[in-house]
């Protein structure tokens, strides 16, 4: 079987691990772990979100940690915008790349965004033609591709279906979101199956939330299917606000010691990317949640 040699990681630890945190990281900490990320090599960071800071109080400074990231060439900084409001106001920060995010549950999409997934795609229509029309990028996150905290299992056809309407007003790639770490690998590939009824296979990127111990299974199946990006979190950040007792996306670290391990080129040097989870954990007051990372700053310390 032919892998990927090459796989793309962009790390949303700013934006889907923080998002999650009760207590409050300053500007100036989220700015420092984006530096942090890029100096490892990640060469997309998703940095925060434009929503209503009523619904994610966390993501309220979207614009002062946008503003004092020092930019580097050749990375992309990503944000989130459910809607035209949120759009207006990421565009002035100058992303390269929007997120609209949806959803393949009726339920969840209820809850995280507060429309149906007809009327989300609905919003999203006129903020990915603004973002095209202005250059930028349009990703299109597909939350709960397996299962729902709502609904339990999720059929690929839901996928499918989600996929195709996303295709429909021009997004152009798409993030298979296991939303709540419920998935094993075989389900994680039917969802990606019918997520390439629409899209092409470098268009579409595995995201798997860990709360199972399924994540690194997970991507090892999409990695089968020929599926080259990824998205994760430094430190096994997060979870999301509206998925209770989700966990955090699989670890950065835990994804690169993998993939190196299987010879797959990231481009990211493991130490540094070590640094940046104990940075952001150190200041959490915890440990990194990533496997790699603990045996690998205990193998430090000795
Ligand atoms: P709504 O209440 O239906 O919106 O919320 P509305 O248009 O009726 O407006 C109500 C109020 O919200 C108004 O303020 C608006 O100004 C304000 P008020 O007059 O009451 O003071 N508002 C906004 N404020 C700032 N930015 C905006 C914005 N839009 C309206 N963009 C909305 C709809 C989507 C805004 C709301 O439901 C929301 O913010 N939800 C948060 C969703 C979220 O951030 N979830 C977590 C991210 S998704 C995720 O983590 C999953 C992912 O990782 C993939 C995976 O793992 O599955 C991506
Ligand atoms: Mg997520």
């Amino acid at each position: 079987m032919e892998l990927p040699q090459r796989v793309k990681l962009v790390d949303v630890g700013p934006r889907d691990g923080l998002q999650n945190e009760k207590q409050p990281v300053p500007a100036s900490v989220k700015i420092e772990l984006v530096h942090r990320l890029q100096a490892a090599g990640l060469k997309e960071v998703e940095v925060t979100s434009y929503v209503s800071p009523k619904w994610v109080p966390q993501m309220a400074d979207n614009h002062d940690v946008m503003a004092g990231i020092t930019r580097q060439a050749g990375v992309q900084y990503s944000v989130l915008t459910p809607n035209l409001q949120g759009f207006t106001a990421a565009v002035a920060d100058r992303p390269d790349e929007i997120v609209v995010f949806g959803s393949a549950s009726e339920a969840f999409s209820q809850k995280n965004i507060n429309c149906s997934i007809a009327e989300s795609i609905a919003r999203f229509a006129p903020v990915v033609e603004a973002a095209l029309a202005a250059g930028i990028r349009v990703r299109g996150a597909m939350s709960c591709t397996v299962g729902c905290p709502y609904e339990g299992e999720i059929a690929p056809q839901q996928v499918a279906y989600l996929a195709g309407l996303m295709k429909g007003i021009g997004v152009q790639r798409v993030d298979v979101a296991d939303t709540i770490g419920v998935g094993t690998p075989r389900k994680v590939q039917r969802a990606i199956e019918a997520t390439l009824q629409h899209y092409g296979i470098d268009a579409v990127s595995g995201h798997f939330h860990d709360t199972y111990g399924q994540a690194l299974s997970n991507t090892l199946a999409a990695l089968e299917l020929g599926v080259w990006n990824f998205q994760s979190s430094v430190a096994g950040l997060g979870g999301c606000p509206y998925a209770k007792g989700a966990t955090g996306n699989v670890a950065t670290e835990d994804v690169v010691y993998m993939l190196h391990g299987m010879g797959i080129e990231t481009g990211i040097d493991l130490d540094l990317l070590i640094d940046a989870g104990a940075f952001i954990s150190s200041f959490l007051g915890r440990k990194p949640n990533s496997r790699a990372a603990t045996a690998l700053l205990t193998k430090r310390a000795g």
